[in-house]
């Protein structure tokens, strides 16, 4: 996939790092419509309408969608409308000839056409001048252009995808954005929804984030306990799947997660003596229980500090690497940490043990 050569056009990374299919669709109702929608349109070269709320992955999806359609090969223009001023962004998009204007000293292709049989991804379109509305709908409308200062036509074969977080109707009525260029953008139209519209996603969502920090940032934070998971798909999540992220990036660097702070969500219940039914105490039992208790919070502040990493834990604590794991599991301590967040990553130790 080549690189454009624009500085603030952005060239989308390759397909492998783009998260799995099952991670962007998740499980929810709200996303397997979009999903099916979604493979069908891969093959054509339709343009796409994201709309959605910040944060909620349009820009995701509209790198998915190249990286998957017939585009693949060709680059993946990324043009943030919002950012670039309405006179910069006209020279910007579709290239000038030499002499076109002042500073134009040599000619200079534009992002469209960088974008040739690839794909030019429109972000923010509602900001978009009115005056570039209109050239842009020529481009939709016959794959035509031409370059600022140049009377010669351009043709190009390029899939549009258009991305707003604003209802286009209402900049139609507000005379900001041309309506016969909505109905050309509008072919195939994708509404995302607000991550409180797929808290069934939350929790696969998470993991797959903690995953990303864990090796980005060679890290080994545990996983997110099963209550941790459940309190996060309660969570209002008003800057979606970015706000997400965030906190999930700061419980891997840092170890902390926001609204869990002033509880460790990894300590736990410390034991109290065990009271028979007759008000009997066995000094034996309790001595046996607090040297249990205090070893296993040892080992586990050692595996802590070990980014449980196990056989590195058993070497501090100066124990086999067998041993550590059979305190680990006599203490319930992986259970803990592995309980409900990700049932398919139950540690092989638990039955086999076997080193880090
Ligand atoms: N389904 C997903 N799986 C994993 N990560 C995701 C998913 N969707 C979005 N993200 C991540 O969440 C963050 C926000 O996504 P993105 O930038 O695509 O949202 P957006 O809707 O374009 O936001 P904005 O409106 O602010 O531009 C990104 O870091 C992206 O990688
Ligand atoms: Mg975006």
């Amino acid at each position: 996939m080549p690189v454009t050569g624009v500085a603030s056009a952005k060239a989308v990374p390759k397909a492998g790092v783009l998260p799995s299919e099952e991670i962007i669709f998740g499980c929810s109702a709200a996303m397997q419509p979009i999903r099916q929608m979604i493979n069908k349109v891969l093959g054509t070269n339709l343009p796409v309408l994201i709309q959605g709320e910040n944060g909620t992955g349009k820009g995701l999806l509209a790198q998915y969608i190249h990286a998957r359609s017939k585009f693949a090969s060709g680059a993946c223009v990324k043009v943030n409308c919002a950012a670039i001023p309405g006179s910069l962004l006209e020279s910007e998009l579709f290239g000038y000839e030499k002499g076109a204007f002042t500073d134009a000293h040599t000619s200079r292709p534009g992002y469209v056409e960088m974008a040739d049989n690839g794909t030019l991804f429109l972000d923010e379109i509602s900001d978009l001048d009115l005056s570039l509305q209109a050239k842009t709908l020529q481009l939709l409308q016959d794959g035509q252009f031409s370059r600022i200062g140049d009377t010669h036509e351009r043709r190009v074969n390029t899939r549009v995808i258009c991305a707003t977080n604003r209802k286009l109707e209402d900049e139609i009525a507000a005379g900001r954005f041309r309506q016969d260029l909505f109905y050309r953008i509008n072919v195939v139209t994708v509404n995302l929804p607000p991550l409180r519209e797929r808290r069934e996603d939350i929790p696969g969502l998470a993991n797959y984030c903690l995953e990303q920090f864990n090796s980005r940032f060679e890290r080994e934070a545990p996983p997110l306990p099963g209550e941790v998971l459940d309190a996060l798909s309660r969570k209002e999540w008003r800057g979606n799947i970015r706000e997400l992220e965030n906190m999930v990036a700061r419980y891997a660097i840092l170890g902390a997660l926001d609204g869990f702070a002033s509880e460790d969500p990894w300590k736990r219940p410390s034991a109290s003596p065990k009271v028979s039914v007759d008000g009997t105490v066995s000094l034996k039992h309790i001595a046996r229980q607090a040297v249990r208790e205090m070893e296993s919070n040892v080992i586990l502040q050692v595996l802590r500090e070990n980014k449980w990493n196990r056989r590195k834990a058993a070497n501090a604590l100066n124990i086999s690497y067998r041993a550590l794991i059979y305190k680990i599991q006599e203490a319930g301590l992986a259970q803990r940490h592995h309980r409900k967040s990700n049932p398919a990553r139950v540690e092989p130790t638990q039955a086999t043990p076997s080193p880090d």
